[in-house]
């Protein structure tokens, strides 16, 4: 059986935060819940200083009380642990547990997430409350599963950072003549004569090493992990029957390595907050919905955290307007996600985040927010047969974008020729120009199988091993199309140039060198003789095997290559050497689409009428979703299990409207 959702109900629900209401908005709460249809809320999330007012002694009497109401009324619990914010108690008994900036200050309570994850005694505490939850709930029958922590992603500096980081880098290295090697400390007499002279990379005179820094991101996300360990660990045993997770912040912070929490993880979960509006907004859904069931690997996942309308974000506020929050939570099922849940239950009147959107506002049920939530309550429901065991797989993907955390990581460099370079930002236009032209997209790891695909994708994957290499070339003579993007396999391991050509590691099956990097300020371009404009890059790259299929008529690099093709055993090798324009982008797409013999998902998919088949058990169900404000047309053969509508080839999708259809 699913454990998660049970083998009966998608969950629906959200973040619920009892404790900062009375037992009689409690009542209010559950006849709202109920009135909403609502499965699920994650209890605990940052309430230590309720369950834990003072060191070691606890209060569970609240939460016994909300536990069982919610239960009485057919209510699950996603329990969290609530690591991510000690009590203003955990500052005074250990003020050696303080995270300190990299500037060097040390910060206090006062908002969340404020702990050294390498310190003892945060390790101590943190460990301390998630047995006393163990033991106290572990065997709950209210309890669907444990929602550890919230949004790893803290980094601290300091004295007990310096010895863990050490310790890692021992296990790294094994010598210092290998760090120093590692290191290029030669360069700036930075040349390490004991261990204990390593220092956690603070803010520095001028520009630090960067193979320091990046290692320091690789010690700093397997610090995280580790105390993410300590807490499955503890459940395990407490509670072996339930499913355990940690809910993921989309990739946009560092240190952080969503591979390796995910495998480490029963289910994966995802919160996703909007940065666009309308069609771009769903297009970066998908991106989340894609991005966490690719981290999946084919274990289970839940959109664990959105917003039900406005989203205040620094420079940006995201409203939804009606029906967007049926449309993202359909988009994600349709993906995989074993339910919808959001960020918050029940607007606070105060607090920092009491003017976050939630699904029930300050105005309370008589609002669109709170109808629209009830509406998708009852199409959650509805879908409930898609949650069957084994439920959540969509149809293959033949398209793979790498992923790599320590490129995102490398190219935050200092030491770079532009700073123009984003990994995360090259990355995501390929999936949106994927998205539009309703192709499905997986995101792999470096040294994955890619026996499924027929297209490769690599932008920004500076850092690239020799196996990356052989991996690339064996797909590329087995008959893939892999197309790369400037700069990918530029450094080694130890984030070191690899000389003789840039691109180094993947030059040979590129049938290319790259003499000169020739990177473009902001606002500066380059044009290509088929009419394409690049930005932010160019290279003179030499041809060495591969061909010219579009070259240089401006620049520095003026007459020569711009884009390669090579072909090797029975696939071909592309490489791209600027920045292209959208047009001349999706072109090439085309082109190695149709080279790799890939179409649509569907008919009609694409420009916003997004189209996914979601498996459960034999069956298969047809997710349609027009995100656009026009009418669109498919062809499906099923019924729809929202109207009951029997159709049998062409139908028409009006605009804004989702159709789920079981074949
Ligand atoms: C994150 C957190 C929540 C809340 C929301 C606000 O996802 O997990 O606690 O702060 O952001 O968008």
């Amino acid at each position: 059986m699913n454990r998660i959702t049970r083998g009966n109900r998608l969950l629906f629900g959200g973040d619920y935060n009892p404790e900062q209401w009375s037992e009689e908005t409690w009542l209010e709460d559950v006849r709202l819940m109920k009135q909403a249809h609502v499965t699920t809320a994650t209890l605990g999330v940052f309430a230590w200083s309720s369950l834990e007012p003072r060191e070691g002694v606890f209060e569970f009497g609240w939460l016994d009380r909300v536990i069982d109401l919610l239960w009485a009324n057919g209510i699950g619990v996603m329990l969290s642990t609530p690591t991510a914010s000690p009590p203003p108690w955990f500052t005074k008994a250990h003020p050696e547990a303080m995270p300190i900036t990299k500037a060097g200050l040390k910060l206090v309570h006062g908002s969340r997430d404020t702990y050294n994850p390498a310190a003892p005694a945060y390790r101590e505490a943190a460990k301390r409350i998630t047995r006393a939850l163990g033991e106290r709930y572990g065997q709950h029958p209210a309890l669907q599963g444990w929602h550890i922590h919230n949004e790893y992603g803290s980094v601290s500096y300091g004295p007990f950072v310096d010895d863990a980081f050490r310790h890692w880098l021992q296990g790294r290295y094994g010598d210092l003549a290998s760090l120093n090697r590692a290191w290029s400390s030669a360069f700036w007499s930075q040349g390490y004569g004991e261990w204990d002279e390593i220092l956690a990379p603070q803010q520095t005179q001028y520009l630090s090493n960067p193979t320091h820094e990046l290692d320091f991101k690789r010690f700093s996300a397997e610090l995280l992990l580790e105390c993410y360990r300590d807490q499955l660990t503890i459940l395990r045993q407490l509670s072996p029957d339930l499913p355990l997770t940690t809910n993921f912040i989309l990739s946009s912070w560092l240190n952080f390595d969503h591979w390796d929490f995910a495998d480490a993880s029963d289910f994966v979960s995802i919160d996703f907050y909007l940065d666009g509006d309308g069609v771009e907004g769903a297009a970066h859904a998908a991106f989340g919905a894609d991005q966490a069931r690719s981290f999946a690997r084919g274990k289970p996942w839940l959109l664990m955290e959105q917003a039900a309308n406005t989203t205040v974000r620094p420079g940006r506020i995201v409203a939804k307007p009606a029906g967007e929050i049926l449309r993202t939570s359909a988009q994600y099922i349709a993906n995989g996600s074993q339910g919808a849940l959001f960020f918050q239950w029940r607007a606070g009147l105060g607090g920092s985040e009491s003017f976050h959107s939630t699904m029930v506002p300050h105005v309370g049920e008589d609002s669109r927010t709170f109808r629209e939530v009830t509406e998708l309550g009852a199409f959650i429901e509805r879908m409930a047969e898609v949650a069957e065991q084994p439920s959540g797989q969509v149809n293959a993907r033949k398209v793979a974008i790498v992923w790599d955390s320590d490129s995102w990581w490398a190219a935050e460099g200092t030491n770079l020729p532009s700073n123009g370079f984003n990994f995360q930002s090259a990355v995501r236009r390929l999936h949106r120009q994927l998205w539009f032209k309703g192709i499905g997209v997986d995101f792999v790891r470096p040294g994955d199988d890619l026996d499924q695909y027929d297209l490769l994708l690599i932008a920004g994957q500076l850092i690239a091993s020799d196996s990356d290499a052989e991996s690339l070339e064996r797909f590329v003579r087995g008959g893939g199309q892999a197309v790369l993007w400037y700069f990918s396999g530029s450094f080694d391991t130890d984030f070191r140039v690899i000389p003789n050509g840039y691109s180094g590691v993947f030059a040979r099956t590129l049938g290319i060198r790259v003499e000169e990097l020739l990177p473009l300020n902001s606002g500066e371009t380059v044009l290509l003789d088929d009419g394409a404009t690049g930005s932010d890059w160019s290279e003179v790259v030499q041809l060495r095997g591969a061909e010219a299929i579009a070259s240089y008529s401006t620049g520095f690099a003026s007459g020569q290559p711009a884009i390669t093709r090579n072909s090797i055993g029975a696939g071909h090798a592309y490489y791209v050497s600027t920045n292209l324009d959208s047009d001349r982008l999706s072109a090439l797409l085309d082109t190695v689409l149709g080279a790799a013999e890939i179409e649509p998902d569907a008919t009609g998919a694409g420009g916003g009428l997004e189209i996914v088949r979601r498996h459960a058990g034999d069956q298969t169900y047809l997710f349609v979703i027009n995100h656009t404000d026009t009418e669109r047309s498919t062809a499906a053969t099923g019924v729809d299990i929202l109207t009951g509508i029997h159709h049998d080839g062409d139908l028409l999708v009006p605009a804004g409207v989702i159709l789920v259809i079981k074949e």
